[in-house]
């Protein structure tokens, strides 16, 4: 395979690492990841995340191990395995997906040029995204966005902080406010990373100040991620988007996700047949990480973990994709079912 590089995620010389995203913001550690146990850890303990993102990876750890000569029999074992690490981001079936059919159709020395296909692709249709979205954003706005959409989480330029990243590019003047998310802190540690890298005036809030900030008109537009969007419009997203959404309604505040087609599930009539995965209480009951654990809860506190809610389409103002924004009445007549 050739070398392919991104923010947090890199294959050279024929070796795949990963940025571990546990220990962002405080250290930039590179982890070598060459077998199948590795990534699946890596994809559940989140070190890479984001829905575009553990589609490449798995991608390119299958593509790595056609390389070294492991048989089709156990790619196939091996797909089903990484299948299996996170049930809601439909971009990692579909990129399993198509390294399948390669497999099925060409054979394994294929799968190189797939997964460096889906890489490319995935970039392209981040730019397209930002291209798209970045036509929607006024001189001078106020945007809030909720967990992390950006380079951390695509090959590319991401698809909401995409979009952020372009209205910068074009001159506007802008400003962003991040939502921590918790549990597991995406915004606070990641988002605003990437803030600082992309030299965007931001501001840190806890998830439960953004009603607050909006009631006071302080928030222009918001721009989310998503994990898989329904045929119908709804979609999932990191746990708090809903609330978002509802209170962003209340408001009269333009709520847009921001999703490449990979995310768009046809099969998926609406957001109840979306799975959405179940996490560990320990990340509701304190906090790790690079700075350590901390627990506040008592031992055995019962929990309730999940790590996406569903937002129903009533409450989206419009779906920024690559192929371009759709409106609430284009979806309603089907704009997704034939992308
Ligand atoms: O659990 P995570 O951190 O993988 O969740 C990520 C999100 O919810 C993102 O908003 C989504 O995957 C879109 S990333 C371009």
């Amino acid at each position: 395979m050739k070398d392919l590089i991104a923010t947090s995620i890199k294959y050279q010389q024929g070796a795949l690492s990963i940025l571990d995203q546990h220990q962002l913001p405080h250290q930039e550690q590179w982890l070598p990841c060459d077998s199948t146990e590795t990534m699946i850890a890596m994809i559940k303990q989140l070190q890479i995340r984001g829905a575009p993102l553990i589609g490449i990876g798995a991608s390119l750890l299958l593509a790595h191990l056609a390389e070294q000569g492991v048989s089709t029999t156990t790619l196939r074992t091996e797909a089903e395995r990484l299948r299996a690490t996170r049930p809601t981001a439909v971009n990692l079936m579909n990129c399993l997906d198509r390294m399948l059919a390669t497999l099925d159709n060409e054979g394994p020395a294929a799968l190189p040029r797939c997964a460096e296909q889906l890489f490319h692709e995935d970039v392209t249709l981040c730019n397209r995204i930002a291209t798209a979205g970045a036509a929607l954003i006024e001189d001078g706005a106020n945007i809030l966005t909720h967990c992390n959409t950006g380079s951390l989480a695509t090959a590319g330029v991401g698809t909401a902080i995409g979009v952020i990243g372009a209205v910068k590019q074009q001159g506007k003047a802008l400003h962003v406010w991040v939502d921590e998310t918790r549990p597991l802190l995406q915004g606070g540690r990641l988002t605003t990373w990437e803030m600082d890298r992309l030299g965007v005036p931001h501001t840190l809030i806890c998830d439960n100040m953004a009603a607050l900030l909006m009631a006071q008109g302080k928030v222009d537009v918001i721009l989310v991620g998503a994990d898989r969007i329904a045929a119908n419009g709804d979609f999932a997203n990191k746990v708090g988007t809903y609330s978002l959404a509802v209170v962003a309604q209340y408001h009269n505040v333009p709520f847009y996700v921001v999703a490449p087609y990979t995310t768009v599930d046809a099969n998926c009539p609406d957001g109840s047949a979306i799975p959405i995965e179940q996490r560990n209480p320990a990340e509701v009951q304190g906090v790790s990480g690079s700075f350590g654990e901390i627990n506040w809860a008592p031992d055995n506190t019962p929990v309730y973990n999940p790590a996406f809610d569903v937002t129903p389409a009533k409450l989206v103002s419009g779906w920024i994709l690559d192929t371009g924004v759709y409106r609430p009445e284009q979806i309603a007549a089907g704009a997704l079912k034939n992308l």
